[in-house]
C-alpha cells in the first residue's frame, strides 16, 4: 500500500547536510499495524512525513499504492492525504475555540458527517463531552478527541506520532488500544519510543541514526 525505495530526508543545517532519514527501503501493508521504534532523533517523525506525504524524500521515492507522492503537486498531495489518511500527534492539537465536536469535523472539510463524528465520540467514550471545549477536558481526554478526527471518514492508512507521549502509561495505552480496535480496516502506522505501546503491532521497525535496523 505504501512503499519506500532508497527514500532520504536530509536537512540543511548551517551549510552541513543532515539526514533525519537515510536510504530507507520498507512497505506498510494493507489492513497492518506497523510500529516503528526508536530514540529521541533517529528520524521517526521524519520517516512518518515521508510515508505520508508530508514531506517529499529529498533522494528515493514513496509511492501510495504505486503512485509516487514526490510527482504530485502540493495541492494534489494535500487532498490525497485529507481523502485517505488519518493523524494523530504528540500533543493534541484541538483548536480552543471549538467543541470536541467542531474539533472532530475540522478533519474532513466540507462533508457533512456529524452524525459520524457523534458516534465516534461515543464510542470513545466522550458522548457527555461533544460539547464541552478543549480546556474543560483531561488530557487523556483531549487526545481520544484527536483520535475520533483522525478515524473520521474511515482513513486508509492512520498515522500517529507518539500519540501516547503526553499521557501516563495506562492512558497512553488505551489511546493505542481504541486506534487499533476502532481502525477498520485502515492500516496504522505508529511512531513510538516506548515498546510496550507496540504489544498489538504486526510488524516493528526500528530506527536508529535515520537508518532503518531491525525488520521483523
Ligand atoms: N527542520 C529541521 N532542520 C534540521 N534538522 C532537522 C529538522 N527536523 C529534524 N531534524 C533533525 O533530524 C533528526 C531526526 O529528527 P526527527 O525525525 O524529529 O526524530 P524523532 O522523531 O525520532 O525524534 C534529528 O537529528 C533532528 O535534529
Ligand atoms: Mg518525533
Amino acid at each position: 500500500m505504501i512503499q519506500t525505495t532508497a527514500a532520504s530526508l536530509a536537512y540543511q543545517d548551517q551549510g552541513r547536510t543532515v539526514y533525519a532519514c537515510q536510504d530507507i527501503d520498507m512497505e506498510v501493508g494493507k489492513h497492518e499495524f506497523l510500529g516503528i521504534l526508536g530514540p529521541s532523533g533517529s528520524g521517526k517523525s521524519s520517516l512518518l512525513y515521508l510515508l505520508s506525504g508530508l514531506k517529499i524524500p529529498t533522494s528515493g521515492d514513496v509511492l501510495y499504492n504505486g503512485q509516487s507522492l514526490s510527482k504530485l503537486g502540493d495541492e494534489e498531495r494535500s487532498r490525497l492525504r485529507i481523502r485517505e489518511f488519518g493523524f494523530v500527534f504528540q500533543q493534541p492539537y484541538l483548536l480552543g475555540y471549538l467543541t470536541s465536536l467542531e474539533n472532530v469535523l475540522v478533519s474532513k472539510p466540507n462533508e457533512n458527517r456529524v452524525d459520524e463524528a457523534l458516534d465516534l465520540l461515543d464510542r470513545l467514550g466522550l458522548s457527555h463531552k461533544s460539547h464541552r471545549h478543549p480546556h474543560e477536558l483531561s488530557g487523556g481526554e483531549r487526545q481520544r478527541v484527536c483520535v475520533a478526527r483522525a478515524l473520521l471518514g474511515s482513513p486508509k492508512v492512520i498515522f500517529a506520532d507518539e500519540p501516547t507521549a503526553a499521557l501516563d502509561h495506562s492512558n497512553g495505552l488505551s489511546v493505542v488500544q481504541l486506534l487499533n480496535a476502532m481502525r477498520g480496516t485502515g492500516s496504522l502506522v505508529m511512531v513510538t519510543h516506548d515498546p510496550t505501546m507496540l504489544e498489538e503491532a504486526d510488524k516493528i521497525v526500528r530506527l536508529a541514526d535515520g537508518r532503518l535496523d531491525i525488520l521483523n
